[in-house]
């Protein structure tokens, strides 16, 4: 039996009544749906719509409920049109005619808003930790490669070379501001929808204030209209979603490239790669291309729901309900997402060697013109005198640090012997001491600042 059979003579068309159903997604919220029933009805009793007694075995019904959830025994039968339905005629079988008294002021459209936004407050706080963990294995990967210089790239391009440690640090940031954004959202989240009713706010005396605070929330909707058809909520985690999928996508592309024979600077542990039906020599790098892929997915999932509200007239609308797949998928996603990816980025193989074999003097064509800046040469000289150097050491098949003296001479009188100690990729590294480069002691203070931010034994530092 439906919740609003009264105005209907026949009963809905199968095919229409499974096309309404959100049961089979909205089930997930079931606690919620409990938790906030059971408050409801506490402050129905304070408005005094409902006796204690009443109170109380309404309470009852739905702690048993809760019971059932929880031990996976409840049981839905094929009425059960959502999870606000199932709740409320399991109650009815337990209490009996009392349990219609729960939904006095309530709709189903301050009800729905309300479990969707507790289930986000209630779950957000694992991603927070599986982002974390992915935090910790690129700190641990920091404290462990310190030594290990690398290419560093623009465009694809060898640039400079830096330390690994910058480098793994430098997916650190992303995912702190991700952890950020999670938990700034939550001020905007945490803002009660119940008892504003179906649109119009409800007409009972209902402490609003008080009933928020008894959900966790920091405090009701100021507009009943805003409250019920309100899903920034959802395109916002949504975005969020979307940015921390498209920062593990960059890792991931990064981890792909620089784990192909091309670079062959990273050899990913066996059981996080897998193999080839056809070609025994394969080894791929299949959990950080998934990361690479749903990136896309859930992008599509944030326009999608975009799409969705775009448009929509005031208060609830049907279409509001397609705001919990996305949300929910795009969570799974996540979650079952970085405890891989850390886990990879922790076993992975590094390749010193052929990282120290990718960085050639050239590229620090950079340093060299910066050697002639200390001379006195202004930048933009120094700049073009530098790239004529380059120029030249293409031309002759060499490096810029096998260039001979009397070449330099020739670009300009004022290269002397010190010249060579410029392409030392180590000295090279060092120079950049200021604060966020790749020296060692920029790296080292970045990362005591990194691990100040992971989450120790619970505590949140976000
Ligand atoms: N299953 C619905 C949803 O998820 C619940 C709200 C239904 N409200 C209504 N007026 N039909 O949006």
């Amino acid at each position: 039996m439906t919740l609003w059979h009264g105005r209907f003579a026949d009963k809905t068309n199968p095919d229409a009544f499974a096309l309404n159903a959100s049961i089979s997604f909205d089930q997930r919220m079931a606690l919620q749906d409990v938790r906030g029933s059971l408050a409801w009805s506490e402050a129905l009793e304070m408005a005094g719509v409902l006796t204690v007694d009443e109170q109380i075995q309404l309470r009852a019904g739905l702690q048993q409920i809760e019971a059932e959830f929880q031990s996976q025994s409840f049981s839905y039968v094929p009425g059960d049109e959502d999870i606000h339905t199932a709740v409320e005629r399991r109650l009815g079988e337990i209490v009996g005619s009392v349990a219609g008294k729960l939904h006095t002021g309530r709709s189903r459209n301050d009800q729905v808003a309300t479990d969707f936004r507790l289930w986000l407050l209630d779950n957000i706080p694992a991603l927070d930790v599986a982002l974390n963990e992915l935090q910790g294995a690129l700190v641990e990967r920091a404290e462990g490669d310190l030594g290990t210089i690398m290419p560093g790239y623009t465009h694809l391009q060898r640039a400079q070379p830096v330390l690994l440690s910058h480098w793994w640090l430098s997916h650190f940031w992303p995912l702190q501001r991700d952890r950020e954004r999670l938990s700034d959202f939550k001020k905007r989240l945490a803002v009660l929808p119940l008892g504003s009713g179906a649109l119009a706010g409800t007409p009972f005396a209902i402490d609003r204030t008080a009933l928020a605070d008894k959900l966790g929330f920091a405090k009701p909707s100021p507009n009943s209209m805003d409250a019920v058809s309100d899903r920034d909520f959802a395109a916002e985690f949504l975005f969020v979603a979307a940015m921390i999928g498209l920062h593990l996508s960059k890792l991931a592309e990064q981890v792909i490239i620089y784990s192909s024979a091309e670079f062959g600077f990273i050899e990913l542990d066996d059981v996080y790669s897998t193999g080839s039906s056809l070609m025994p020599q394969k080894k791929n790098p299949d959990p950080f291309e998934l990361a690479r892929g749903k990136a896309g997915t859930l992008l599509g999932a944030l326009t999608g729901l975009l799409a969705t509200l775009k448009g929509l007239p005031s208060t609830y609308d049907k279409d509001l309900q397609e705001d919990k797949i996305p949300v929910f998928e795009a969570y799974d996603t996540l979650t079952a997402m970085l405890p891989v990816m850390a886990g990879a980025v922790r076993t992975l193989m590094v390749k010193p060697e052929r990282m120290a074999a990718a960085i050639d003097a050239t590229m620090m064509a950079t340093d060299l013109a910066d050697y002639l800046v200390e001379r006195g040469i202004p930048f933009r000289e120094a700049h073009a005198l530098s790239g004529r150097a380059v120029r030249l050491a293409l031309e002759n098949g060499k490096t810029l640090g096998t260039l001979t003296l009397t070449e330099y001479q020739s670009i300009h009188p004022i290269f002397n012997e010190a010249v060579y100690n410029v392409f030392d990729p180590q000295q090279c590294v060092s120079r950049r001491k200021a604060l966020g480069g790749t020296a060692p002691e920029a790296v080292l203070a970045q990362l005591k600042q990194a691990q100040s931010l992971l989450i120790v034994e619970g505590v949140h530092h976000v």
